[in-house]
C-alpha cells in the first residue's frame, strides 16, 4: 500500500502546525508536530537540571523519547521553545530523532508532519511539500495574540526580537537548517486568514494527488470544500 506523506515546514509562529493539523483531519491522516519532540528534549533537560549544551546527554534523552511521553500542555512556554531551538542545533539530537519521525511517516496510510526539515531531510520523498511562512511582523502579531489568549501580557517589540533570534538560529545552523525544499509550495500567509491558507493548501495537495496517483488514496473526514 502506498503512503501519502505531507511535509509542512516553516518558521516559528507561521501557523504551520495549525494548518498541518487541519490538513491531517481533512485527509484522514495522523499528524505529528515535530517541534514537540525538540521541546520535549528541552523540557527533560530543564526538569533534570542538565546542561542544555551537553550534546551527549541531550541525544540520550532524544533517543529514549516515545510519542506517548509527549504532553503538549507542558511544552508550549516561550522558555521551552527557546531552549528547543538551541537543542535542535545539536547534530546528535537531530540524528537521534530521525527514526521516530521516519517510522511515523512510513506507516500506511501515511502522515502529515510539521517542522523545519521535513521536506528537506526527514521525508525528502514526501509526495506533497508545503513551506508556510509570513512576514516577521505578522508572525509576531499572531504570537502576541496567542499569548494574550493564554492570559499573558506580551510586549510586541520583545516578541519580534525573540522571533528574529529564533529565525536566525533555525536557519543559520549547520545541520538541517530551515529551508523550503525546491519542490515545496511556498505559502506566504501574511495577507491570508486561516481559511484562505487551508483552501490554498488543499488546492495544491489535490493537484499533486491528481498528478501523482501513486501517492496514496486519502479519505476526507471534513466537510468537502465549497467551490
Ligand atoms: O515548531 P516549534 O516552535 O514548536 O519548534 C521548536 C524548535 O524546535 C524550533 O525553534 C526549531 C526546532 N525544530 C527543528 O529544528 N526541526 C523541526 N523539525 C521542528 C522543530
Amino acid at each position: 500500500m502506498s503512503v501519502l506523506v505531507i511535509a509542512v515546514d516553516g518558521p516559528a509562529a507561521s501557523g504551520k502546525s495549525t494548518l498541518a493539523a487541519r490538513i491531517a483531519r481533512h485527509y484522514g491522516l495522523p499528524f505529528l508536530d515535530t517541534g514537540l519532540l525538540y521541546r520535549a528534549v528541552a523540557r527533560e533537560l530543564l526538569d533534570r537540571g542538565l546542561d542544555p549544551q551537553d550534546e551527549a546527554a541531550a541525544a540520550r534523552l532524544a533517543a529514549a523519547l516515545q510519542p506517548e511521553d509527549i504532553d503538549p500542555a507542558r511544552l508550549h512556554g516561550e522558555g521551552v521553545g527557546e531552549l528547543a531551538s538551541k537543542v535542535a542545533a545539536l547534530a546528535a539530537v537531530r540524528e537521534a530523532l530521525v527514526p521516530l519521525q521516519r517510522q511515523f511517516a512510513s506507516r500506511p496510510p501515511g502522515a502529515v508532519l510539521a517542522g523545519r526539515d521535513i521536506g528537506t531531510v526527514i521525508c525528502p520523498e514526501a509526495c506533497v511539500k508545503l513551506y508556510v511562512t509570513a512576514s516577521r511582523e505578522e508572525r509576531a502579531r499572531r504570537r502576541c495574540e496567542q499569548l494574550r489568549r493564554r492570559g499573558e501580557a506580551p510586549i510586541y517589540a520583545r516578541v519580534l526580537e525573540e522571533l528574529e533570534a529564533r529565525d536566525r538560529r533555525d536557519s543559520e545552523r549547520a545541520v538541517a537548517p530551515l529551508r523550503a525544499a525546491p519542490d515545496a509550495l511556498v505559502l506566504d500567509t501574511t495577507d491570508m486568514d486561516a481559511e484562505a491558507a487551508f483552501r490554498a493548501a488543499c488546492a495544491f495537495i489535490d493537484r499533486r494527488l491528481a498528478e501523482r496517483p501513486g501517492c496514496g488514496h486519502p479519505r476526507s473526514s471534513e466537510q468537502p470544500l465549497q467551490p
